[in-house]
């Protein structure tokens, strides 16, 4: 029988003080009942990678490391079944932190899912849509549902833990819908990864 989807959490925010804590910890706790997945924080605040200057494209070059960190963070990438990125939004986009990440990689991602919540004035939505340009050059499925903070919503969640419970509640069913689609392709397309790589080493 095939192992469980192994699914990394991308937490896009470098920031000291940041919000993304908060949707993190709601996550974990959701989701930590759950034998039908595998979750691993990935921390990009942990792990910055220098702004690209690599030899070659890595879709050209794929897996050419120039450095153990960048190996290292290549091999959890390549680790996982799908990806579920907590994501803030700046200037109506995603951060030049996540868009560097994402640059230093390219067959570690293909035909994978990847997933979002987002956080901002409108629900971290532009980086969200941004994101799902750049999935679909990298070859992968952007899952619809998304988990979204509003910003109104965000202030409470920082100061008073009672109104914090309260709105993450009221997105528990969205967070479920997200991972009933991740859990879905994640299946399907590591199936498909699989047979791919039997008929290549046959
Ligand atoms: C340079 C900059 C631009 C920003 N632009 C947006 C924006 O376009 N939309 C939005 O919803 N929030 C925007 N914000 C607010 C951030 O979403 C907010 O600071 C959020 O808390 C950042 O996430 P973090 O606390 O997890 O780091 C911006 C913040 C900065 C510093």
């Amino acid at each position: 029988m095939a192992s469980v989807p192994k699914i990394l959490i991308i937490v896009a925010s470098t920031r000291t003080a940041r919000f993304a804590d908060y949707p993190l910890a709601w996550v974990l706790e959701r989701t930590a009942y759950r034998t039908d997945f595998a979750f691993e924080v990935f921390d990009l605040r942990e792990n910055l990678l220098p702004l690209y200057d690599l030899q070659a494209p890595p879709a050209m070059a794929p897996r050419a490391y120039s450095s153990d960190q960048q190996r290292e963070i290549g091999e959890r990438l390549d680790a996982a079944d799908g990806y579920f990125v907590i994501t803030n939004e700046f200037n109506h986009g995603y951060t030049a932190a996540l868009k560097n990440l994402i640059d230093h990689y390219f067959v570690e991602f293909v035909h994978k899912p990847i997933s979002f919540l987002g956080y901002g004035n409108v629900g971290g939505s532009r980086a969200i849509e941004q994101l799902r340009q750049v999935a679909a050059e990298l070859d992968m499925v952007s899952v619809r549902p998304t988990v979204h903070i509003f910003g109104p919503q965000m202030a409470p969640i920082r100061i008073d833990g009672a109104a914090r419970a309260d709105i993450f509640a009221a997105l528990e069913p969205r967070l479920d819908l997200l991972l009933t689609d991740l859990h879905w392709w994640a299946s399907a397309l590591s199936a498909a990864r699989r047979a791919d790589s039997e008929i290549e080493s046959a």
